[in-house]
């Protein structure tokens, strides 16, 4: 088994319920993706807003992926002026991710501010996010890629994630 990287799948989460999906998040927030420059080593914010209330600002995994895949100008690009359930207003500044992560880093690392900035419980956030299937069912869990599928004429917020990705993906 392969990891979506093409590295062997060590499986040293196993028994953890998952656990390296967040610490490959941290590791995509400090070192990879270099989040931490603009939202603080702890999540505390900088440049960018502080994680403590980003469970309320993404009520839903998919939406907090959507975001950092498209990141301020994908979302104003797809006509909207306004970004999460709380729908904050965009100000600009925040990168798009979608095309320099592949699409289990951009879980891993929505994954690991949920939980370690947001104090989301990690089985729940695993599954919510699409790293781990739903306790006792079957078949595709949430946030799951259908390769090809087309965002939604008209954007807004409404735009699929896999479809983002796809869009976004470097022709390889
Ligand atoms: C160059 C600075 C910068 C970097 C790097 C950056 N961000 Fe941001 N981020 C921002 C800014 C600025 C905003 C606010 C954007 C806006 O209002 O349009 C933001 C907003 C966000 C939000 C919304 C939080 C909320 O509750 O409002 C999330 C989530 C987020 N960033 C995640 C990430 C992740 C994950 C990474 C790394 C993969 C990252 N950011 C890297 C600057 C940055």
């Amino acid at each position: 088994m392969v990891n979506c990287d093409g590295t062997e799948f060590t499986g040293s989460g196993a028994g953890g319920g998952g656990a390296d999906f967040v610490a490959m998040g941290e590791d995509v927030y400090q070192n990879v993706a270099n989040c931490d420059g603009c939202h603080g080593a702890q999540g505390q914010g900088g440049v960018g807003p502080g994680f403590s209330g980003v469970v309320t600002t993404f009520g839903s995994c998919v939406d907090h992926i959507e975001w950092v895949t498209l990141g301020s100008q994908g979302f104003l690009d797809a006509g909207a002026s306004t970004y999460g359930d709380t729908n904050k207003p965009i100000a600009e500044g925040m990168p798009q991710f979608g095309s320099t992560l592949t699409e289990e880093q951009l879980a891993a690392v929505v994954a690991f501010e949920r939980v370690r900035f947001g104090g989301a419980d990690p089985a729940e956030t695993l599954t919510d996010c699409g790293l781990a299937p739903a306790e006792g069912e079957e078949g595709e869990a949430p946030g799951e890629t259908t390769p090809g599928e087309e965002p939604p004429a008209g954007g807004e917020t409404t735009t699929t994630v896999s479809g983002a990705a796809a869009a976004l993906a470097p022709a390889s």
